[in-house]
């Protein structure tokens, strides 16, 4: 049974700009779906209708069948974590749990231990007494896990609840979010502008701009088969690489570089011999020769070297042919001191994109 359910949901704040543009998305029972997108694309919009803190101007929306568009936030059983920790800066960490379960008329013993087991569960036992603003940061969004956690509904929405940590503690509050995610078996919502985490924490991926959902999918499937040049453009680091051309017959031409076709390539783009294209090949699918292995079918570059960034296990190479900024990215570390280089580019791993519509071609 699917859990959320959006038909057609749309948010307009002004009557014009659709905020959220007619989305139309299910998120099964107990699944982490990461929704993914820059900022302002509306995803806190999208979060906030389901959470019912914003109307709905068009479309539905149900939970386990449940038509909720009228339903009142507090009915709803979700719990939303929000972007800013939004704790009661006069509560101690104790009572900004407490309250929301105070408001549903649990009993006191109840609440107490829901309460317990959330701040061992979230390393916040000693501190239960404190007020926000004598926590660090990173206490401070563990608390308001914990207040989420408590209410123990079916449904998190969580806001982009790692955004204002530092790197380490990011990756610490990701593993503890997934922990609860297995634990509670709570269906997740988890908003993010952070490719990587969406790609790490997520076993489906909702990318979204301008309002409109662009591609949803499994991390591979994102990264492998993007819809359009905006979804190749905003999974991977470094970006994928755009290259505009011609198809000529077996070759991809652009002003600067000339590339071969696959078989499948030719047959694909038999429609477009004549006719402008996007070429896009990720940074990680441009090889050093003695790299290269059998099942590739390569068509060599050969790039000035710009800049090199040396990762340690990885290798960034920023260069030019003729106009044409190219990134590669070798998978170790370059000793080398380089001016320029060939690269062989894996065509298998080449995407094409329709000039008009943007859309793969697939
Ligand atoms: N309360 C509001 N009134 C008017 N416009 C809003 C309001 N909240 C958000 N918007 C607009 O809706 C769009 C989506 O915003 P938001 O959902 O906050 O995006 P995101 O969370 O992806 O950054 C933006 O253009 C934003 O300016
Ligand atoms: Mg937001």
């Amino acid at each position: 049974m699917a859990s959320i359910v959006m038909n057609n949901l749309t948010k307009s704040y002004d009557g014009e700009y659709k905020a959220v543009n007619n989305a139309n998305l299910e998120i099964d029972e107990k699944e982490f779906c990461v929704l993914l997108g820059p900022s302002g694309c509306g995803k806190t919009t999208l979060l906030r209708m389901i959470a019912g803190l914003e109307t709905i101007t068009d479309g539905d929306l149900y939970l386990d069948g449940v038509h909720l568009n009228q339903v009142l936030p507090k009915d709803r059983n979700i719990a939303m974590v929000f972007q800013s920790y939004a704790l009661y800066p006069h509560y101690s960490v104790y009572k900004n749990m407490a309250f929301g379960l105070k408001m549903k008329k649990i009993q006191k013993e109840e609440i107490d231990k829901r309460i317990k087991k959330a701040a061992e569960y979230l390393d916040l036992t000693e501190y239960l007494d404190r007020k926000p603003r004598n926590l660090s940061g990173g206490q401070q969004q563990r608390v308001a896990l914990g207040r989420a956690l408590v209410k123990q509904t079916k449904v998190f929405l969580m806001d982009e609840p790692l955004s204002n940590l530092d790197a380490k503690l990011r990756q610490q509050t990701r593993e503890t979010i997934v922990k609860i995610h297995e634990d509670s078996e709570a269906t997740t919502l988890y908003v993010t502008h952070d490719q990587v985490e969406a790609m790490t924490m997520g076993t489906k991926i909702v990318v979204m701009n301008r309002g409109v959902i662009q591609q949803m999918g499994t991390p591979e499937q994102i990264y492998e088969e993007p819809n359009n040049d905006f979804v190749a453009g905003f999974i991977g680091s470094p970006s994928i690489n755009f290259i505009e051309g011609i198809v000529e017959e077996d070759s991809f031409i652009s002003e600067d570089i000339k590339l071969k076709l696959t078989e499948n390539q030719k047959d694909l783009l038999s429609d477009y011999q004549g006719k402008n294209v996007k070429l896009g090949i990720r940074p990680e699918h441009l090889y050093n020769e003695e790299d290269v292995k059998e099942d590739m079918f390569v068509s060599p570059i050969k790039m000035k070297i710009n800049f090199i960034e040396r990762l340690g296990a990885e290798t960034i190479l920023n260069g030019q042919v003729g106009s044409t900024r190219i990134v590669g990215k070798l998978a170790y570390f370059l000793k080398k001191a380089l001016t320029d280089i060939e690269l062989q580019v894996d065509m298998t791993k080449a995407h094409f994109f329709d000039m008009d519509t943007k859309e793969a071609i697939r």
